[in-house]
C-alpha cells in the first residue's frame, strides 16, 4: 500500500533514499527530504507491507504538468518481489498515467514500461 510521507518517517524515508546512487551524500540526503517537505510540488510516497516501510517513491510535477519520477527505491531484504513494480503503478494510478522518469529512474520505469506492453 502507497501512503503519504509525513515527517514522522523521515529517518526511515532517508534510509531508503540513500540506496538511490545520488543519494549518498548526507547533505544531499537532506536537502532532498527538505524538499519534500517544503515544496508543493513535491511529492513522497512510502511503500508499506504489512507493519512495514519498505520502499519509497518520489516524484515532482514539471512545467508541462506532468509527474517526473525522481527516486525509486525498496529496502533490499523486499527487493525482487514486485514492490517497485507496484509503487510504479499505484503512481500511475494517482496522476492518471502522468508519470515520466527521470535520468536517475528511467532504466527500472522502463523495464516496467516494456513489460506492461508484454501483458
Ligand atoms: C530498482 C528497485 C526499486 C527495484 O525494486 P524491486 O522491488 O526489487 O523491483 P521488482 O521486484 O518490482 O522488479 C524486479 C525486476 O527489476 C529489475 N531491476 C532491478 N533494479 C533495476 C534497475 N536499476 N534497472 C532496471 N531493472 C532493474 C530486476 O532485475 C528484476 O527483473 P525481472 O523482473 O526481469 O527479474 C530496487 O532494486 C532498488 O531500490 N534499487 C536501488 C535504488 C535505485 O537504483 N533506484 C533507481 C532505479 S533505476
Amino acid at each position: 500500500m502507497l501512503i503519504k510521507f509525513k515527517s514522522s518517517y523521515e529517518k526511515i524515508a532517508m534510509g531508503l533514499l540513500a540506496y538511490m546512487p545520488d543519494e549518498k551524500n548526507v547533505k544531499k540526503l537532506q536537502q532532498t527530504i527538505k524538499k519534500y517537505e517544503d515544496d508543493d510540488r513535491w511529492q513522497l510516497y512510502l511503500w508499506k507491507e504489512a507493519e512495514d516501510i519498505v520502499g519509497l517513491v518520489g516524484v515532482s510535477l514539471l512545467e508541462n504538468e506532468t509527474y517526473q519520477l525522481n527516486h525509486i527505491s525498496v529496502n533490499p531484504s523486499f527487493r525482487e518481489e514486485g514492490i517497485g513494480k507496484k509503487m510504479i503503478t499505484c503512481l500511475k494510478k494517482i496522476y492518471k498515467g502522468n508519470v515520466v522518469p527521470s535520468v536517475q529512474t528511467t532504466l527500472f520505469f522502463v523495464k516496467c514500461e516494456n513489460e506492461k506492453g508484454r501483458e
